[in-house]
């Protein structure tokens, strides 16, 4: 798939496909009312469901409503954000085991207001970086740099990473193949999340089949548990 297609918000802005982004971008601004909203991570049950394309044209919806928002690619597994973005690859790794200031590997993206922290090099221990007091703190500096700061992380359910991350951010957003994902694993990725302490603003089903069958589609529903906790 090429670059263009995947950064759809952009090239296509018109299409369905863009307005369901934007629903999600207005979605998670009027999350914001309930409390202070500014670090949302995107996470799913497995690999392959959508996460990071979802992450990269959300973050572009955000930005194209004239918000200040920084995308940072922590899934330090299979990172693609800099593929997505056509960016070289120095980044949170860099920052997490370097002394590289965070301003200093924050790259500018053709779209206004955007700028992206891309993964770095892949790292041997993922869970422990992301985990350690530096992730925490370069979190809190990001917070001082954006409006929304939009975290494309690895899935929930094989590895620790995103339930790691998940306790640190103000939102969690599940994302979900509605054509492939078996709802025990939803339902197991959902409990590992709530028990990493996330606050699940909603679940986005990827890949559902409407109309025509080459279609896709995403669909948004919020709050359907969230604060309950
Ligand atoms: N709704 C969709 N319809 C068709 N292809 C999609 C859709 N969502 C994602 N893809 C494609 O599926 C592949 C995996 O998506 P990606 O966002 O990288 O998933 P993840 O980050 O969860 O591993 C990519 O090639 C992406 O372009
Ligand atoms: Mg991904």
């Amino acid at each position: 798939m090429t670059q263009k297609r995947q950064l759809i918000v952009q090239e296509d802005p018109k299409s369905p496909i863009a307005e369901a982004y934007r629903t999600l971008r207005t979605n998670i601004q009027f999350a914001k009312i309930d409390g202070n909203l500014q670090t949302v991570m995107l996470t799913s049950a497995g690999p392959g469901e959508g996460k990071s394309t979802t992450s990269a044209n959300t973050a572009v919806a955000l930005a194209q409503s004239g918000k200040n928002i920084i995308l940072v690619d922590c899934d330090l597994r299979k990172p693609v954000q800099h593929k997505i973005f056509g960016k070289r690859n120095r980044g949170l790794t860099n920052i997490l085991v370097e002394d590289i200031a965070v301003e200093d590997l924050l790259q500018d993206t053709e779209i206004d207001n955007l700028r992206i922290l891309t993964s770095g090099p892949i790292p041997p221990n993922p869970s422990e970086l992301l985990g350690s007091a530096k992730m925490l703190e370069i979190i809190s500096h990001l917070k001082s740099l954006a409006d929304i700061i939009v975290f494309d992380a690895p899935p929930t359910i094989a590895v620790t990473d995103a339930s790691v991350i998940a306790s640190k951010m103000d939102g969690v957003i599940l994302v979900l193949d509605a054509s492939t994902v078996r709802p025990e694993m939803a339902q197991k990725a959902k409990e590992l999340l709530v028990k990493a302490n996330g606050n699940i603003l909603g679940v986005i089903l990827n890949r559902v089949e409407i109309e025509d069958e080459h279609a896709y589609y995403y669909y948004y529903y919020g709050n359907e548990h969230s604060r309950s906790k």
